[in-house]
């Protein structure tokens, strides 16, 4: 199909292509190389320079615009898509789709200056400027109004094209705005949500320190340090602007689209000024920028980030941007190690990523990012590592068939909930208590012995997991109280990790102990909890092992909650107290682990998981050091297996199987470091 489109638009007119799209639609390949290039830095006969490059790198679409709305519209109401258009024609003739990106996160000068009222209020309460981007004001209506008609615009004239794949809004939501205007609104949606003060005042417990309010006007902003009622609504309303603000956006392209381009915008990972479910919930597909910074890929965490931004919409996602071999923005920008940019892209394809594109191809000869990695340098032509993303276009035309309609089906979910993270954010206790590292010390195990891992957010539909682990659920919403106590009564196997059930959805403490509400569930409460500054012993049906940072005693109140683990001679406190407990409800279980547990026990703790959800370990002969990801879907099963061994590894496999990468069918595979074999299991 994309051959007729190319053979068409070569023979008919720009002009009519425009006006009259072509009934075709552009082949796009199940996996997906790609580039974000800026067409508007350079003359227009430099452009099939580039692309020719591009498609001799296997690269099957740019990004672009999504910086250029100067270029768009130079001056107010003057729209100039003429550029863009021909922009989208030349990739075009190189085989290269387009994903365009709308200009909202770097407003032109005209703007501002114009309307100052669409800049950002910093925390500290001092106005932002122009030179740099992310400056506008999330909340602000009159941003709003111009951001939409620049989109509608894009939209119109490209809704159609036979070339545009898809639409990024914006890039990477983070900065909110703490101005009188948006107080104001804070104000407004706060009266909405609560109704009448007396109900806030009564939920936020006011009246502690005489924070009682009178007027919704008296209401603050706090972002750090203030009432947890008021930090907790202030996240929240944060992120339904966010979403507001995207679907300002997202609505007029939807107008004017066809359903084929697909929209998404570009999160980051564990990023966490807004709740990502939330803003996830209209977009057509999540993704997210996959930058390593400094140091070298943990394919691990890499990977749990991967499941996190698969959970958002529970299917395949993109990377939109990720490193060609550095970053500038961090202390120290080394490369990755040669053949590790290529394992990095497998990384993501294995954890379900559909796409995986370069930021950037190409620096801009000025401007504040001159240093980042690129796929060509200043003069034009290929830097060294162009040749392994190469290698990589390569991989994905070979494995693409392979890996269409297929996903990660996992039988085990993590959950991850970003009222918990910001609610033990803000009173960590223990300043080594981070919520993410307290998933993952329950996810890597997890992941090792069931290699698929789904993480979701508290209220995902649970009915397809065995096991469902929730580490540091601070937070439980009525919502996810009933979806947790159901998943147990239908038979699922649910583990509650330190600190969860603490707290409820207005960030108050529950008037039980923890669990909270799924305490009688449990049959067993936190007496107490303790931010240790030693290490404590703890043992029990998972062998020994130390704790720190944090440890809860628990108290049995049901005969039938057994013990699994126990602290040994602590702070007096914990000595001799259940560690870790679980009962039986019907043909599930809740489980509360009190302790935090290190690796090698957490491991033992993960395999006894398994077993009493019915799960065995999926492929456990496979050396340690070698990553596996599974892919599944239309009746193949796809292994995916990258080597980060510094040294060769020999794989067995329980049967002969085609590397769709060699052609070449066998029940042994030999990986260098950071080799990649792509493996049909059916
Ligand atoms: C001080 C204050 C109290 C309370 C305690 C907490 O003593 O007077 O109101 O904040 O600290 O330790
Ligand atoms: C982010 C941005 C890009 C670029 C890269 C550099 O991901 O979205 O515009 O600044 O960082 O790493």
């Amino acid at each position: 199909m994309k051959r007729l489109a190319i053979a068409l638009a070569l023979v008919l007119p720009l002009a009519t292509l425009a006006q009259a799209p072509l009934p075709v639609e552009p082949r796009t390949p199940p996996l997906l190389l790609g580039a974000a290039w800026y067409p508007e830095q350079w003359p227009e006969s430099r452009w099939d320079a580039d692309l020719t490059l591009m498609e001799q790198a296997h690269i099957h679409f740019v990004r672009v615009s999504e910086f250029a709305w100067s270029t768009m519209e130079p001056s107010e109401g003057n729209f100039q898509l003429d550029w863009l258009a021909h922009a989208i024609r030349a990739a075009e003739r190189h085989h290269i789709a387009v994903v365009l990106g709308t200009p909202s996160a770097a407003p032109p000068a005209w703007l501002t200056t114009k309307y100052p009222e669409t800049l950002r209020t910093n925390s500290n309460g001092q106005k932002d400027g122009h030179g740099n981007r992310q400056q506008f004001d999330w909340s602000d209506p009159k941003y709003r109004e111009l951001a939409a008609r620049i989109a509608t615009k894009m939209a119109e004239r490209f809704g159609h094209d036979p070339n545009v794949i898809g639409w990024q809004i914006d890039n990477e939501y983070a900065n909110e705005s703490y101005g009188d205007a948006d107080r104001t609104r804070f104000q407004d949606w706060l009266h909405a949500k609560y109704k009448t003060l007396d109900n806030l005042n009564a939920r936020w417990t006011t009246a502690y320190w005489s924070e009682t309010y009178q007027d919704w006007r008296q209401i603050p902003i706090e972002n750090n340090y203030g009432n947890p009622g008021l930090l907790l609504n202030w996240r929240q309303f944060v992120s339904d602007t966010w979403r507001s603000y995207q679907k300002n956006q997202l609505d007029v392209i939807r107008a004017h689209v066809e359903p084929r381009q697909r929209i998404t915008t570009n999160m980051m990972g564990w990023f966490d000024a807004y709740d990502h479910y939330t803003v996830s919930q209209d977009l057509d597909f999540a993704s997210w920028d996959d930058y390593v910074g400094s140091g070298q890929l943990d394919p691990i965490r890499n990977g749990a980030t991967h499941d996190l931004t698969r959970g958002f919409l529970r299917k395949n996602f993109w990377v939109m941007e990720t490193q060609p071999g550095f970053v500038n923005w961090h202390s120290d920008n080394n490369i990755l190690n040669k053949g590790s940019v290529r394992a990095m892209a497998w990384n993501a394809i294995g954890h379900g990523s559909e796409a995986v594109e370069y930021w950037q191809w190409r620096s801009a000869l000025n401007g504040q990012e001159q240093y980042h990695g690129t796929l060509v340098g200043a003069d034009g032509t290929p830097v060294p590592l162009y040749t392994e993303v190469q290698q990589l276009g390569v991989d994905f035309d070979k494995a693409g068939p392979a890996l269409a309609g297929t996903t990660v089906q996992s039988d085990v979910a993590v959950l991850q909930d970003y009222n918990s993270r910001w609610a033990i954010n803000w009173q960590r206790h223990n300043r080594d208590f981070d919520p993410v590292n307290s998933l993952m010390s329950y996810y890597k195990p997890l992941h090792q012995l069931a290699r698929s891992v789904d993480i979701v957010s508290d209220i995902a539909p649970l009915s397809r997991y065995k096991l469902v682990v929730a580490p540091a659920l601070n937070v439980l919403t009525p919502e996810a109280i009933t979806n947790l106590e159901a998943y147990v009564r239908a038979g699922g196997h649910l583990v509650l990790g330190q600190r969860s059930g603490m707290k409820d959805e207005d960030n108050t403490l529950y008037p039980q102990r923890q669990p909270g509400p799924l305490a009688s569930l449990l049959g067993a409460r936190v007496e107490e909890f303790y931010a240790l500054d030693t290490t404590i012993p703890v043992s029990g049906v998972w062998g020994s092992g130390p704790t720190t940072i944090w440890a809860e005693q628990l108290g049995i109140t049901s005969p039938d909650t057994k013990t699994l683990m126990t602290y040994g001679k602590s702070n007096g406190w914990l000595d001799g107290q259940p560690a870790a407990v679980t009962r039986q409800v019907g043909k599930g279980s809740i489980t509360y682990i009190a302790a935090s547990l290190d690796e090698p026990t957490m491991l033992k703790a993960a395999s006894w998981m398994l077993k009493e959800s019915g799960l065995t370990p999926t492929l456990p002969n496979i050396p340690e050091g070698v990553d596996v990801a599974l892919r599944s879907g239309d009746g193949k099963q796809i292994l995916i297996l990258t080597n980060y061994n510094p040294d060769l590894r020999t794989i067995t496999l329980p049967n002969a199987m085609e590397d769709v990468l060699t052609g070449i069918k066998s029940s042994t595979v030999t990986l260098p470091q950071y080799g990649v074999a792509v493996l049909r299991m059916n």
